[in-house]
């Protein structure tokens, strides 16, 4: 049924060209456990950054045959590493987009982060190609709203990556069924609305590099390892009601909660990966160096400052716009020696993707 809304038998026309910035985004509830096609285990929720951008731009031309046919750029140059993904990604959209497999697609991307920085990639990056392959279906669909176009959007985005259907609009994106949002899906992620409390507004997250390296574990392996978890069920129903309380914090301007939720669920997402089987640890000593001093600062100072964390060692800070510059200030004396090479990102939340 899924397949009969997202699935348009377009005609093969001309040539096109299009360009999309697609932002990173961070999890506060976080997806972890996946089945069938790509779809969640349970309901999570993100901020949309801003300043982690992938810019993808793709020339569709007319081709005989009927298999997958690209070319890849990244940075400029031929990145024959990222092939196979982009490969398997093209191959998952078709069967939603048969006309896809009549084109050549060149397709050229860059990051606006530094590739080795830690920061997982694929979410902007999936987003930003899907994002170009829903705006040249749409040239045959000129009556699509804007809801369907980002539906579709968030839906191939997913099929690359689950955590890439949240990264095309903002500032919040659900993706999940949850009982706390109306109209939210396990197939693609929504926008449930704008008008949080004002203190979300410009929500600042300074990305601490711990390690530049790749992550050690892949998500798909991660995600996984969910499957026979002793934990899995508790861990489940915990996401559904951090939902429900993280919606209530958002709402209300609640930071305590806000607080309380965010960090539970990062600690929450380590503490699984610690208790499957194989086990892994992706907290390096500086991960904690850097969470027990977030904890001392935020007790002394009493500013409303919190942690995330990804599936790995980098830390993510996030606090309100108003405390920005005593932050700024507690992060380049007391957290940069923990950087690699004193590393760190400033981002901060944001509206979404965009065609340029
Ligand atoms: O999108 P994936 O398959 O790389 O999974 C992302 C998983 C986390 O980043 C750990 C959590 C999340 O919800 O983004």
């Amino acid at each position: 049924m899924i397949k009969n809304k997202f699935f348009f038998g377009s005609p093969v026309k001309g040539e096109y060209k299009t360009q999309w910035q697609a932002p990173s985004n961070i999890a506060l509830v976080k997806y972890w456990g996946k089945h069938g096609e790509q779809l969640p285990r349970n309901p999570s929720l993100s901020f949309t950054l801003s300043q982690c951008v992938t810019t993808t731009a793709v020339h569709f031309s007319p081709k005989r045959g009927q298999d997958v046919n690209f070319d890849f750029l990244f940075d400029q140059k031929k990145q024959p590493d990222f092939h196979p993904k982009v490969q398997h990604f093209l191959e998952c959209i078709v069967p939603y987009f048969p006309a896809l497999a009549h084109y050549h697609l060149s397709i050229s991307s860059n990051n606006s982060f530094p590739h080795s920085s830690g920061i997982a990639s694929s979410a902007s990056a999936m987003a930003a190609l899907a994002l170009c392959i829903v705006d040249f279906e749409k040239q045959h669909h000129p009556h699509w709203s804007d809801e369907a176009f980002l539906q579709k959007a968030s839906f191939l985005a997913r099929l690359g990556s689950g955590s890439a259907a949240r990264s095309i609009a903002g500032p919040v994106m659900v993706w999940g069924e949850s009982t706390a949002f109306l109209g939210s899906s396990d197939q693609y992620a929504i926008v449930p609305q704008r008008d949080w409390h004002p203190i979300f507004q410009n929500f600042q997250d300074t990305v601490l590099i711990v390690d530049k390296e790749q992550k050690k574990v892949s998500s798909s392996l991660g995600h996984e390892l969910m499957e026979g978890h002793p934990f899995a069920a508790q861990r489940f129903e915990q996401a559904h009601q951090n939902v429900v309380l993280l919606k209530n914090a958002l709402s209300k301007g609640d930071l305590n909660q806000f607080i309380d939720i965010t960090e539970g669920e990062a600690l929450s997402l380590h503490a699984l990966m610690m208790t499957s089987q194989p086990r892994f640890v992706l907290m390096q000593p500086h991960t904690l160096a850097i969470i027990q001093k977030i904890w001392s600062f935020r007790a002394q100072s009493q500013l409303p400052i919190c942690f995330t964390l990804d599936a790995g060692a980098n830390v993510h800070l996030l606090y309100p716009n108003r405390d920005r510059i005593s932050v700024i200030d507690f992060i380049k004396n007391e957290l940069r020696p923990h950087c690699q090479n004193g590393a760190y990102i400033e981002d901060r939340v944001g509206n979404g993707a965009q065609k340029i």
